[in-house]
């Protein structure tokens, strides 16, 4: 017995949520998922279903991901991942998130509401909880729906940023949180997020500017606060920054060092905890200085049909403490 959820079911019927190979609505036959449109090969072969109920929303044709693989592995990650058993250390030792919670309440003030119903946010790469994002899924006025490319149980389907299953116009708000890094082409998500907002829907972003490669083989990009805003220059800015600074950056530095000298992580770890300290330097430079220097940036943005974005602008955008 199949299990799609209320909220998967509801956004595939009202046109959300749409065919990953042509964009035409689907529909529900007995539990299975189709295409509409009638000359599509998911006319007549199912989406496939993970674990019963978290559909593969995937054009196999333009991903490297392989559909046999997340088939055979019941959607697993194409690394190994420890979810979100350690965040609270994480937090402790390594940056704290109180910039990204303040964001996410900047963030959830700048979604469209309704009177009759809730607004719909997407979460890209939601397959764990990001840090200082976990109050967006408690949310009231709010529909959560959270996709990556693999299963877990924050995730309602599999599908590649570069082509998202959704259609256009169709979202309020979209959070996408340490994901850009691991795209191979940021231009292109982007693209598709400007693509599926509604106009007056909103996005946040966060991606590391000085941050060791993580996810081995799957960490392709860096971007400075200016690169980032560029990034994003079909949206309108309403916030953009740095998230910690020089001195968490330097605590990263500590433990890769140690780690790199005793190939042990576990005295990385313990040496690095002695050196917590060091992160007070976030807070002891200017917001100026940090920007250049930072763990990562953010950007907040609204799709506004009246914006406009020369190349000049970017030069005038720069926040750093080279500013003459
Ligand atoms: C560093 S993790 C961040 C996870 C979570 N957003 C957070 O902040 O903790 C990067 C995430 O991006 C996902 N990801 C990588 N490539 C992706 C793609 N093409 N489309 C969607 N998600 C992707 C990974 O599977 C992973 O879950
Ligand atoms: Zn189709």
């Amino acid at each position: 017995m199949k299990s799609l959820s209320p909220l998967l079911t509801e956004h595939l019927q009202n046109g959300t949520l749409v065919c990953p190979l042509c964009l035409s609505p689907l529909k529900i036959v007995d539990e299975s998922i189709f295409c509409s449109g009638g000359t599509c090969p998911h006319s007549t072969t199912e989406i496939p279903l993970i674990q019963k109920k978290i559909p593969i929303l995937v054009n196999f044709n333009e991903t490297i991901l392989s559909k046999e693989a997340l088939l055979a592995t019941g959607g697993e990650s194409l690394i190994p991942r420890s979810g979100n058993k350690y965040d609270g250390i994480k937090k402790i030792f390594w940056g704290g998130d109180s910039k990204t919670r303040k964001n996410l309440a900047q963030f959830l003030t700048s979604v469209p509401k309704y009177d009759n119903k809730k607004a719909t946010v997407l979460i890209i790469g939601g397959g764990a909880v990001g840090n200082g994002a976990a109050g967006m899924y408690a949310a009231k006025d709010i529909d959560v729906l959270s996709f990556d490319i693999y299963a877990s149980s924050n995730t309602d389907f599999i599908a590649d940023g570069h082509s998202l299953p959704i259609a256009d116009n169709s979202i309020d708000g979209i959070w996408i949180q340490a994901v850009l890094e691991h795209v191979m082409y940021p231009q292109r998500v982007v693209a598709e997020i400007h693509r599926v907002l509604k106009p007056g829907g909103v996005v946040y972003a966060e991606t590391p500017f000085q941050q060791h490669v993580h996810e081995g083989p799957y960490d392709f990009t860096r971007f400075t606060e200016s690169g980032h805003r560029l990034l994003f220059k079909d949206f309108k800015l309403l916030d953009s920054g740095f998230l910690t600074g020089i001195g968490t950056v330097l605590l990263w530095n500590v433990r890769y060092a140690v780690w790199g000298l005793t190939r042990s992580k576990k005295v990385a770890i313990a040496v690095a905890m002695a050196f917590s300290w060091v992160r007070l330097f976030d807070h002891l430079v200017s917001d100026s200085f940090n920007v250049d220097t930072a763990s990562g940036v953010y950007f907040l943005g609204k799709k506004d049909p009246n914006h406009q974005f020369s190349d000049k602008d970017i030069i005038t955008h720069y926040k750093g403490f080279q500013r003459k």
